[in-house]
């Protein structure tokens, strides 16, 4: 889960990072009323959105007085950024930036260690940095079993070639960010800006953080920061009904059992739907152990999303033999009722999968199309798709 950069601030907060006074609005007069309170001097206004970019597309401006936060505010809120709507700022105290660093810590799957980043040349323009003179962006691999401790922070900023005059302080807070990334559970912490400011503090200007949706049950107060008014409402209540659910944009509602079969029948499906211009509407896998139960629940999910035309049911029968998933789908179908509205095309093979074709023969279902292959559901689903 990424957070924004809002309740990152507050994370860095409680673990002692040093960050500047901040507070969020949702509407121009509560920017207004947060700018006053800041003390009313100079604020930035700072587009909430989760995406990076926001100062060059216009969401980051600085305000010095409460009616020109009120201003910016009005312009930011509502603004696009990359597809991201903006619906809240948040606005900080201004800043007296001397320089500007870079630092990240991240998850490095390939090499199964942690990797930090850091330069002395942060800012808005670090991506381009990172492509031209990659020699300025310090890469220091780090110990899962050690983490950052003095001696890491110090060989991360002698590597990125801090001045000694900031060095002491910069490695006391990167070893601060270290205990953010690993008491949440973080798999990417970044600070772009870290600055110094005139009067010599190092602080964390803007915070970028993503926590490990795996180590959830170990933080009870991550659940908290769940955006759950930007989260799709398909998906939400699929999360609800335990489902392994992800929203597409296209008409072929998919359900499979085990997530590489699922993933092969999005590939088939949008091959065949070429010819009548559809896709798939979902990625749905019900599981090895699947029931009736289930089964209903994943068909009441996909049948919710009113882009779906038709219906592609796609088991391999294994532990869970054919018969039991062909007996899912017909109680399936009861449990739903009228709701049930759009065809289904089923495709079973593997254990057991003459019974489970005649479970669905003799229950004779007038919106079940039982096909024998998965080519031919494929396009049996893209074609009614198509034609509903
Ligand atoms: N509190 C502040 N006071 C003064 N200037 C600020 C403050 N916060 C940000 N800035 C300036 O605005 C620039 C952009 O801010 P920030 O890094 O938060 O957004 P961004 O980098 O554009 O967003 P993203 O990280 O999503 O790409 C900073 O590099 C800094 O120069
Ligand atoms: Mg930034």
């Amino acid at each position: 889960m990424d957070l924004y950069e809002y309740q990152a601030r507050d994370v860095f907060e409680k673990h002692g990072v040093p960050v500047l006074r901040g507070a969020v609005a949702t509407t121009p007069a509560e920017a207004r009323a947060a700018a006053e309170q800041l003390g009313g001097g100079t604020v930035v206004v700072k587009a909430q959105v989760k995406t990076g970019g926001r100062g060059k597309a216009g969401g980051v401006k600085l305000a010095h007085n409460p009616e020109e936060a009120e201003a910016h505010a009005e312009a930011i809120l509502g603004m696009d950024i990359k597809g991201h709507t903006v619906h809240r700022v948040m606005l900080a105290e201004g800043a007296a930036i001397a320089e500007e660093y870079y630092f990240s810590v991240l998850l490095d799957r390939a090499e199964r260690r942690y990797l930090a980043m850091a330069s002395v040349e942060g800012g808005m323009e670090i991506e381009q940095l990172a492509v031209e003179r990659p020699e300025a962006l310090a890469r220091v691999s780090v110990d899962p079993l050690v983490g950052i401790d003095s001696a890491k922070a110090a060989e991360i900023v002698s590597t990125a070639g801090f001045a000694p005059e900031v060095a002491d302080e910069v490695a006391a807070v990167i070893e601060k960010l270290w205990t953010v990334y690993q008491q949440e559970d973080a798999t990417l912490v970044e600070v772009n800006p870290l600055v110094r400011t005139e009067d010599g503090a190092i602080i964390a200007l803007d915070a970028k953080v993503t926590l490990d949706d795996n180590a959830a049950f170990r933080h009870e107060d991550h659940a908290a920061l769940e955006d759950r008014a930007a989260a799709d409402p398909l998906e939400a209540k699929a999360k609800q009904l335990d489902l392994n659910y992800v929203k597409l944009d296209g008409q072929v509602g998919i359900i499979g059992n085990g997530a590489g079969l699922v993933m092969s029948t999005l590939d088939v499906v949008a091959y065949a739907g070429e010819q009548y211009g559809t896709k798939p509407a979902n990625f749905l896998d019900i599981g090895g152990g699947a029931n009736a139960q289930v089964m209903a629940n994943g068909l009441d999910v996909i049948l919710g999303d009113d882009q779906v035309r038709s219906v592609f049911v796609n088991v391999f029968g294994g532990i869970t033999a054919c018969d039991e998933v062909a007996s899912g789908i017909v109680k399936a179908l009861e449990i739903l009722g009228d709701a049930a509205t759009k065809p289904l095309v089923v495709r079973l093979d593997g254990n057991n999968v003459e019974e489970g074709r005649a479970i669905l023969a003799d229950a004779n279902h007038p919106l079940v199309t039982v096909v024998p292959t998965m080519d031919e559901a494929a396009a049996k689903a893209a074609e009614l798709a198509a034609a509903n």
